[in-house]
């Protein structure tokens, strides 16, 4: 999505255009796609949204290179990256946020249910210093009726507490290398309906197809159900990163120090997505 500086004018926020974008070389990137020849050049772009792992659209792992080449030309232009971390953060990639995995920082990242497992409503923008700093002579002309909420953020505390207690992100990321990943993959090799496996940590999705060579989505007759047509052919996987199977108990349930699995506790860690 890329938002022009003349005001919140959203050019282009399609799936499409963004698998379009990682198929183009990062010389090129965006300036040639169709929509963002209608911003003008990149003068006219104050930001550039991203999820830094699409979610929705069928967990789009970025090639390697992208993001960097996100950073370099929003260096370049003088555009603010701002990474939207709401499904991917807070360890559904086995990292705290997505971006680490990629040697590129966003300018801002936004985040929601996943810092706090959704208990109570919430989502945040967490900004970089120097843009922080632009405010610190001038007042922030942003609010939310319920922004700052002291429970909303006891919630974010007391979860991101629990996570690191547990090793919620090191057993996300154990998952998907040992569990996940390599069940998904025998499913593929096994099946030819399934095309594609994509993801990492707890964060997969698999490709239902009718031809692996052309990639042809599975038919909706095949796909659909009594209520309609499905929305994509793309089947999602995103468990709890709590998930552990019988060879794979978190550690801290497994050190003996607690009598009841994480998902028996009082807290337990659900974040959604
Ligand atoms: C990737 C992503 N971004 C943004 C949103 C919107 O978040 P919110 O409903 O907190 O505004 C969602 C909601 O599911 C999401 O998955």
């Amino acid at each position: 999505m890329v938002i022009a500086r003349s005001g919140a004018r959203f050019l282009s926020s399609a799936a499409s255009t963004r698998a379009a974008l990682w198929r183009a070389s990062l010389s090129g990137i965006w300036w040639e796609s169709r929509n963002s020849r209608a911003a003008e050049g990149p003068g006219t772009i104050a930001a550039i949204l991203i999820e830094t792992v699409v979610g929705t659209a069928g967990v789009l792992v970025p090639p390697p290179g992208y993001l960097a080449g996100v950073r370099a030309l929003c260096d370049k232009y003088g555009i603010v990256w701002i990474a939207d971390e709401v499904m991917c953060g807070f360890g559904r990639t086995g990292a705290w946020f997505a971006f680490e995995h990629y040697q590129a920082i966003p300018d801002l990242i936004t985040f929601a249910k996943g810092s706090n497992s959704g208990y109570v409503p919430v989502g945040g923008v967490i900004i970089s210093d120097p843009i922080a700093a632009t405010f610190d002579q001038r007042v922030f002309p942003g609010g939310l009726t319920y922004s700052g909420h002291p429970l909303a953020c006891a919630s974010i505390v007391a979860t991101i507490d629990a996570m690191k207690d547990e090793d919620i992100i090191g057993n996300a990321r154990r998952i998907g290398s040992q569990v996940l990943g390599p069940g998904l993959r025998e499913l593929a090799e096994r099946h030819p309906v399934v095309g594609e496996v994509r993801g990492t940590a707890v964060f997969w999705a698999l490709d239902l197809v009718s031809d692996r060579a052309s990639r042809a989505m599975l038919a909706p007759s095949i796909l659909g159900t009594s209520a309609g047509p499905p929305r994509s052919s793309g089947q999602s996987l995103k468990p709890p990163l709590s998930t552990f199977s019988s060879s794979q108990r978190p550690r801290a349930w497994s050190s003996g120090n607690r009598s009841q699995p994480p998902s028996a506790r009082k807290v337990p860690m659900e974040a959604r997505g």
